[in-house]
């Protein structure tokens, strides 16, 4: 109990999956927790379900691609809660399953769009909040920001593109002075709506198969990342910064 207490903790994507797990991990250890997302519906009733547990949170409307949303929503946790001392830039869309010759220009950036454009911005906002009395920043990156997957060329790229934005950050902010942590975190196959989507597309044997691909023969759970996430968002982690935490149940490790 009270690994990130009394601490003001920012999560994207907060309404689902990771996002929502990291949430529920975070107000449980303390924190003050502000969810974003754009299923306005899901977020308030995670937001009434920690308040329910004890915890404190907060919900906004908030579409990660849009940088005026970004100055109003830094602005708001500003103004409510005097800090910002977490940020988790978790928001995400999944592959497409396509072929890349196949893929459209459109799909490509709309994936770019939300899951590196949605980082950048993030990133960029987060550290403009955290300056004066430092902070953790902690992107979801994937396993496929380490190693390719057939049919899934934008998704792929766009996790590489977080995973190295985070270490240029990282460089970034200590050389500036700036108490400010960046890591990311790579999970494998997790059971959430994202990979029930993937799933849904490609029917039981879609699902049959990825569960063959995984060492341990099971999806990890978002509870899973969502300890990873706080230990990188804890003091525990003063240490850390510009490293990656896979956490994916030995997919990376054959
Ligand atoms: N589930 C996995 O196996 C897995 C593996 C590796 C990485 N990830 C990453 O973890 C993160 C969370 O994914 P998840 O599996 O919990 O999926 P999820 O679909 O349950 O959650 C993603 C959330 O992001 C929100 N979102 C999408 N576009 C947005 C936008 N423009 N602005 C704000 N919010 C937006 C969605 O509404 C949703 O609530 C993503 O970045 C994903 O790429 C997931």
């Amino acid at each position: 109990m009270g690994r990130v207490a009394d601490k003001v903790a920012l999560i994207t994507g907060g309404a689902s999956g990771i996002g929502l797990a990291t949430g529920q991990l975070m107000a449980r250890e303390g924190a003050t927790v502000v969810l974003t997302d754009l299923q306005d519906g899901a977020g308030d009733e995670a937001v009434a379900a920690i308040i329910a547990a004890g915890g404190t949170a907060q919900y906004h409307h908030h579409d990660v691609t849009d940088e005026a949303d970004w100055k109003k929503i830094i602005a708001a946790v500003l103004a409510d809660h005097g800090r910002l001392d977490i940020l988790v830039n978790n928001a995400g869309v999944g592959g497409n399953g396509l072929p890349v010759e196949e893929t459209p220009l459109e799909l490509w950036r709309a994936t770019m769009s939300v899951n590196l454009d949605g980082v950048f911005l993030g990133v960029k906002h987060g550290v403009g909040a955290m300056k004066e009395n430092g902070g953790a920043i902690i992107n979801t990156s994937s396993i496929l920001g380490m190693i390719g997957l057939p049919l899934s060329a934008a998704y792929t790229a766009s996790k590489g593109g977080v995973r190295l934005l985070t270490k240029a950050v990282a460089i970034e902010c200590a050389a500036r002075g700036l108490n400010i942590r960046v890591n990311s975190v790579h999970p494998g196959f997790i059971d959430t709506p994202m990979v029930g989507g993937a799933i849904q597309r490609g029917g039981p044997a879609r699902r049959e198969a990825i569960l063959q691909s995984q060492p341990t023969g099971q999806m990890g759970e978002p509870a899973d990342i969502a300890e990873g996430i706080l230990y990188l968002a804890s003091d525990a982690a003063k240490f850390v910064t510009g490293s990656e935490l896979v956490i994916d149940g030995g997919y990376l490790a054959r």
